[in-house]
Parts: C-alpha cells; structure tokens; sequence
C-alpha cells in the first residue's frame, strides 16, 4: 500500500529508480525510451553529468538565502543570461525565479495588476486569454486558460477571464481562405473583444506561442503575432507570453515568439528551463515594465519564500550553459527536420492521423475517427490514452491528451525529445509511436 498521494488510485505506477541517457529505467530494469520529457521538461536527458556537478557545488557551498536578506551569484548569472538571449525589444529586462510554470503564471498576473496601478490605470483588471489553453493548476492560472475538464470541478472558484479563439489551422482554417486572412480574422477577435470589454478595463492578454497540451503543438499563420502585438500596443494591454512549454528551446529558439518577431512584455519560462534537474519557472519582465515599477513604488509586490534559489538556479544555469557548449540549437533543428519528415512519412497516409504539426522539438498527432470530416473519435474510447499506454508497454513515454477538437472529444499525441535526441532515437521513437498507434487502431 502507497502512502503517497498519487495522480491515480486505482493503479500502481512502476517506481524509476535511474536515468541514463535519454532513458529511463525502473525497478525491474525495464527502460523507457523519454519521447516526451515527461511533458516537455527533460530535454537534455536524464544523467547530464555537467548540470549534476553544477547542482553538487552549489549545494556544497551555499543553497538556500531568504530573498528578502540577500541575492545570490547564480540567479543574478541566470537573470542576465535570460535577458542577454530575450528577444529584442525586452530591453533592459529583470527576471524573477519561481518553482513552477502555475506559479509564474500567477506572478506574471500579478505583476500586471502592478503595472496597470502603478502607471495610474487602476480600473484595469480583466484579462483575455484563448481558448483553449493550459496555463496552469493555481486557481488564477487555470482561470486563466481554458482546459474544458481540468477546471470543471473547480469552476465555481475561478476568476472571470474572457476568451478568443486559437488559430487552429487543421480545423479553423475555412474552404479557399488564405493564411493572411485567416491570421487577420482570428487576430481580430482580439480587437473586438477588446472594444467588447472597453479598453480601459483590460490589463492583459495571455497566450501560448506555440498551444502544448490543450491542441498539440499549434503554431500560428505568419502574421498572426505582429498583429496582436499592434493590437495589444494600440489598447494599453499588455501582452504576457506563456512559454512555459514551448520556450527554452522546444520550438528551436530560446524564446518561441523570437520566431515571430516580437517580444512580449511578459514572458513566463519553466520546463525546459531547468531541464527537470531542479524545479524552477522564470517571470521575465521586459524594460517597459520595469521602468513604472522603478519609478513607482520600486518593488515588487509578490513574494515567494522559495524565490531565487541558489540550487535551483546554479542547476538552469548549467542546463542553459551546456545547451550552448553543445550546440545543442543545431542539433534541434537537424533532428527537428528529421522527426517531422519521419512523422509524415508513418503517418501522412494512415486513414486515422487526421493532421501532424508542430516545430523544432515539439510535434503532435492527432487522430481522428474520419479522415475526410475530421470527425474525431468520441473521449470515452479514449484513443489517446490507449497510444500511450501500448507505447509505453513497449518501452517509450509519449505525452496523449484529449479534448483538442472540441474540449472534450479530439485525441493527440505529442512528442518533445530531447535536445540531445540522436538520429537512431529520433527513428525509434516514431517506429514505436506506428506500433503504438496500429496496435489501438489497427494498421
Ligand atoms: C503552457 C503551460 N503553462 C503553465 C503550465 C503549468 O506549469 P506547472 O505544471 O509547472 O505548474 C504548464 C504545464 O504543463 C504549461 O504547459
């Protein structure tokens, strides 16, 4: 009997007792090959010997100082490395430490709130974010995005939010339309539900550069973010980029929306951050933000005992060291290529992967009972679930999740390897993914 409080009651998980390489291995031996980081946390495998090193000397020197007395030589490192590769436009930016993405994304509304009240505009509090989304398990950041089943049982206690629509191409993209004009119908509900609100009441629009588990690893048309970025810049809203999932790498750029030629104001950053060696989430402000703060009240008005740790931070500052040294963006792009021309080649034909998508590191499928409609199969059949499962008898983690087609129905699978993937991996991992995928469904 477990005394511990596990995600299911009703089944047993087998106990890990060792990483090696991209892998790994629990108490009977048996190997897992980590096709998806856990979801999308461990990119440079699980045994990286200069990020352990790193965490040991630390710990051997200092690991934790309250904040409130002291900063420390790691997060300060860290905070100039995350400004230093920031897209341009952040400026001169500072950066808080949190340990997790719900955290940061609390953090980053918070800071908001700051903003808006120390720039004299008090009566803006409503935020818009789109649906769907995942920000988050805290109650303000899962009011925040929209999981249809993660936040039904809590509903009652959450906090209003107003939504626009993901430009989802594989089901929102209509008959003869182009990518421009779908990325400017799907922008401007932005503007609409602005004006809707009225401008002056809005602090905030919330978003994932790249959607991760709601939608599988949705990218947007070209132009879509410029013209958000012109939107929220015209109304006085600021714009706070969730890229707990998809930045530090994943989609092939430290930043995601770098890709997309702008910054965001507000950037939340955690899994890849510190690759799962230690926890840690990140909350970067660009100089837009920090100038009001500084010549207002000059603090920050949200506290965590656990800010800034001097581990935690010794060990994202290695993991981002060690991306570098290895050139590891080179290797994202190189098996980025390989494993979508893989993906399409298992799969572009199967009669029940309906679309594959996604970029750099970080690929979804999605299944759907008729290719033709896209219909997609109903939840209770729970095909994604089921992929999972045969992948992982077979020996690989893949990440399934349900509810992309219309919050409840809809299943994908989504893959995030690691950065340090090798091409015989990369091949294994959609190999076992065409196994999994016929042995639910069939060849
Ligand atoms: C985009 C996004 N934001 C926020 C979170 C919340 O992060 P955490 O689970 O570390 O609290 C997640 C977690 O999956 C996420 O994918």
């Amino acid at each position: 009997m477990s005394a511990l409080f596990q995600r299911n009651l009703q089944s047993s998980l087998p106990n890990v007792v060792k990483g090696e390489g991209n892998y790994l291995i629990d108490e009977t031996g048996k190997k897992y090959l980590d096709a998806c980081g856990g979801a999308a946390v461990s990119c440079l495998g699980h045994d990286c010997a200069p990020v352990i090193a790193a965490i040991k000397e630390q710990v051997d020197k200092l690991c934790f100082a309250h904040t409130g007395f002291f900063s420390n030589e790691p997060s300060e490192k860290l905070a100039s490395w995350l400004v230093d590769h920031a897209p341009r436009g952040t400026g001169a930016g500072r950066v808080m430490f949190l340990g997790s993405g719900s955290e940061a994304m609390e953090a980053a509304l918070k800071l908001v709130r700051q903003y808006h009240l120390e720039n004299g505009e008090p009566e803006r509090c409503k935020v818009i974010a789109r649906k769907p989304s995942y920000h988050g398990n805290t109650l303000g950041a899962l009011a925040t995005g929209y999981h249809e089943t993660r936040r039904a049982p809590y509903d009652p206690l959450l906090r209003e939010t107003h939504y626009i629509e993901v430009p989802y191409r594989y089901r929102m993209m209509r008959e003869g339309e182009t990518e421009a004009e779908f990325s400017d119908r799907l922008a401007k509900q932005l503007e609409h539900k602005i004006e809707e609100l009225g401008a002056k009441n809005v602090m905030a629009f919330v978003l994932e550069p790249v959607v991760g588990a709601t939608l599988g690893c949705v990218t947007s048309p070209k132009a879509y973010f410029k013209t958000i970025r012109k939107i929220c810049d015209k109304h006085g809203v600021l714009m706070v980029a969730d890229e707990v999932m998809c930045g530090m790498g994943r989609t092939g750029t430290t930043y995601a929306l770098e890709q997309e030629g702008i910054a965001a104001d507000i950037t939340t950053l955690a899994k890849g951050l510190g690759a799962g060696y230690q926890p840690i989430a990140a909350v970067v402000a660009t100089q837009k933000i920090m100038s009001v703060i500084s010549q207002g009240s000059g603090k920050l008005w949200n506290g965590h005992t656990y800010m800034s740790h001097a581990v935690v931070a010794a060990a994202a500052l290695a993991v981002q060291e060690y991306i570098k040294s290895e050139s590891l963006p080179d290797n994202i792009r190189v098996r980025g290529q390989q494993i979508e021309e893989c993906l399409h080649s298992a799969f572009s034909e199967h009669p029940h992967v309906g679309d594959i998508r996604g970029r750099g590191l970080f690929w979804s499928i999605e299944l759907v009972e008729d290719k033709a409609s896209k219909k997609p199969y109903a939840a209770t059949q729970e095909i994604a679930m089921r992929i999972g499962a045969a992948a992982l008898e077979i020996g690989m983690m893949c990440y399934p999740t349900q509810g992309c087609a219309d919050g409840i129905d809809g299943d994908h699978v989504l893959l995030a390897p690691s950065y340090t993937s090798t091409e015989d991996e990369i091949t294994t991992i959609v190999a076992v993914l065409e196994r999994a995928v016929s042995a639910v469904l069939g060849d």
